[in-house]
């Protein structure tokens, strides 16, 4: 269960965020927890959540690990913060930063050379779905930015599947459309790296998760996880998130 906190919240926030969160989370179920905040924040995140079993990740990462790159942060940087996961390939980075397949494929090489658990995102946008190309782009995203991974590489990463339409829209792609898409990407992997791996890996749902539509979407036994934008920022709200069961 993902939290992505994407560019809100300062450090003093984010220890408010988790003087709140920790008290709620001690019964919850036994999933794992990452926020993902802004950089800034990652030094507070860490020292607020030790002792506690939420881990700490960040949005994105460049594949360099250090040189003439101004305004970037590299893996073993994040790694130093005590971060234990990144972000990569997230639609906001595709659209907005010009993140191609072609640089989620290094940046995923670059995070797990530098021990972190990158949760690698896919998802089609609504001119896709509306003519009939989801599972022609969501292959293509996964054979570009996946499928050139080692297998011991791809047996570390997380998928997460965003349909872009579901992002910040209130949206939320039903259970069933979720479920089919990560079929699709489950298949897609099957072929590039056989059945065990496939069927290991975890594919995390993500598209204006909240409280309410949390337990229909982790119903299916396709979703593993879901990645949370919004309703992440609040503490009552990502913890009744991550507590869906009960
Ligand atoms: P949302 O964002 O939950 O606010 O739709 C999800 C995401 O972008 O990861």
């Amino acid at each position: 269960m993902a939290g992505n906190w994407k560019m809100y919240k300062t450090p003093a926030e984010t220890r408010a965020f988790f003087e709140a969160f920790r008290p709620l989370v001690q019964a919850a179920s036994p999933c794992e927890i990452v926020i993902c905040p802004p950089f800034p924040d990652l030094p507070a995140a860490v020292e607020s959540a030790r002792g506690t079993r939420v881990l700490v990740g960040a949005q994105n990462l460049y594949w360099a690990k250090e040189g003439a790159f101004t305004g970037e942060v590299s893996g073993p940087m994040i790694h130093a913060t005590g971060a234990t996961h990144v972000i990569i390939g997230h639609s906001e980075r595709r659209q907005y930063f010009g993140e191609t397949d072609e640089t989620v494929l290094k940046k995923t090489v670059a995070a797990l050379d530098a021990s972190l658990t990158p949760i690698v995102c896919v998802g089609e946008r609504l001119e896709h779905r509306e003519s009939g190309q989801t599972e022609a782009v969501l292959c293509e995203q996964c054979q570009k930015g996946i499928a050139g991974l080692e297998a011991q590489q791809f047996a570390k990463i997380v998928i997460a599947y965003e349909p872009v339409w579901a992002i910040g829209t209130g949206k939320t792609a039903t259970p069933e459309m979720a479920a089919e898409a990560h079929r699709m990407i489950r298949a897609e992997m099957r072929r590039h790296f056989g059945e065990k791996a496939a069927g290991e890996v975890r594919i995390l749902y993500g598209g204006s998760v909240k409280p309410d539509n949390v337990k229909s979407l982790m119903a299916q036994p396709e979703i593993d996880g879901v990645l949370v934008g919004g309703a992440s920022l609040d503490a009552v709200s990502f913890a009744r998130i991550v507590s869906f069961p009960s």
